[in-house]
């Protein structure tokens, strides 16, 4: 348990050391004080899409369409804030029973590298899906989409 509780420590300081450093990189984020992910680094992104077919594609289908979890690319997800740090934080701890999930934490499994990749490869391909009109667009559809709490 314990080591658990430091693995997610540190990835915690990890996310927000490269929140920091990658402040000045104009890439993907929700808003001002969240984690921003370079949607455009090509390599990330096919890394992303590696891991997320290893881990992922199993349950949330190729390219994250929705399966048997949902889909992790159409702009929406309900179990978590629609935040970079907040879906990152879901795949670390898991979703645990007690919060109606049945999803496994995958913080112990996957270096905290890999999960920014694979949030990474989920922002650009929901981006594209937008962008190519294969799913609707849930920022532009409805303005409430993009209001956090603080
Ligand atoms: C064994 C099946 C399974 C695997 C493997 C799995 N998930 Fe999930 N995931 C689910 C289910 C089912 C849900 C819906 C909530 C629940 O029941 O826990 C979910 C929910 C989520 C959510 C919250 C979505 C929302 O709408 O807020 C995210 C984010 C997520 N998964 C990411 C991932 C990522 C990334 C991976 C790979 C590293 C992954 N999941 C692997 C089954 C899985």
């Amino acid at each position: 348990m314990i080591f658990c509780v430091k693995r997610f420590l540190s990835f915690l300081i990890l996310v927000f050391g490269i929140a920091f450093i990658g402040s000045s990189i104009a890439g993907h984020k929700m808003h001002d004080n969240d984690l921003e992910l370079d949607v455009d680094n090509a390599e990330l992104v096919a890394e992303g899409k590696y891991w997320f077919a290893r881990r992922c594609a199993f349950c949330h289908g190729g390219d994250g369409i929705g399966g048997k979890g949902p889909c992790l690319t159409c702009g929406k997800f309900t179990y978590s804030a629609n935040t970079n740090i907040d879906i990152m934080t879901t795949i670390s701890v898991g979703i645990p029973l007690n919060r109606g999930g049945s999803m496994g934490a995958f913080g112990t499994s996957m270096p905290a590298e890999a999960i920014i990749a694979v949030v990474t490869f989920m922002r650009a391909e929901e981006a594209r899906r937008i962008k190519s009109g294969e799913v609707p667009d849930p920022y532009g559809a409805q303005e409430e989409a993009m209001v956090f709490p603080e």
